[in-house]
């Protein structure tokens, strides 16, 4: 698929048929994630990849929602099922200590963004659906895969083959609201 048309169409993908996930498939999605830029090439990300149900399930239960912090008043997850019905589940973590802090700005986090939305690109470009889910319960995620306790987990990916092909989605504000000229004038 031409970058723009996945660019385009890449949508949050919830909901998936059975077929499982190649190999040479899941090899290609980590390869575009590798090849993202990152803070002086520290490439700080690393990825768990969850294929066991039962572990699927647990990481599922850990998805849920603070009613504080609900966005749009989710009180569920919307990826709760997801998570456990995918193929597949990539966990996505950072060490923030091969990454830069500078200026208030902590770029670890900068840097999983971009390898993830290559990881998610690829995925789309391979017939795949994804999404980012970014709300979970980081501690017990972290008891749950023993992930040691100065590495981030940033995004979990439920991953497969989508059960139905989606158009449309939430719309994008225009180009008007979020560009200026030469100087900030919005
Ligand atoms: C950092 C981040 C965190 C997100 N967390 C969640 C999440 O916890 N659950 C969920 O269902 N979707 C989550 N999303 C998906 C967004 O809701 C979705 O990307 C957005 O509504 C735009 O829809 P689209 O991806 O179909 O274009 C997250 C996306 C990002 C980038």
């Amino acid at each position: 698929m031409e970058l723009f048309e996945a660019i385009q169409t890449r949508r949050s993908v919830r909901k998936f048929s059975d077929r499982p996930v190649e190999d040479d498939k899941l090899q290609q999605i980590f390869e575009a994630a590798r090849m993202a830029p990152s803070w002086a090439n520290m490439q700080c990300w690393r990825f768990i990849l969850v294929k066991e149900q039962a572990t699927k399930e647990q990481i599922s239960e850990l998805s849920y929602v603070e009613s504080f912090f609900a966005p749009k008043g989710y009180k569920v997850n919307p990826a709760k099922k997801a998570l456990a019905e995918a193929p597949v589940v990539i966990v996505a973590c950072a060490d923030p200590a091969k990454s830069g802090v500078l200026w208030d700005q902590t770029y670890y986090m900068t840097d999983l963004g971009i390898a993830c939305q290559n990881l998610w690109l690829a995925a789309r470009g391979l017939g795949l659906g994804t999404v980012f889910v970014g709300v979970f319960d980081e501690s017990k995620l972290r008891e749950l895969l023993d992930i040691p306790p100065e590495i981030r987990v940033v995004g979990l990916f439920p991953l497969g083959y989508p059960f139905e092909e989606k158009t449309g989605g939430p719309a994008r504000r225009p180009l008007s609201e979020i560009v200026s000229r030469e100087k900030w004038n919005l």
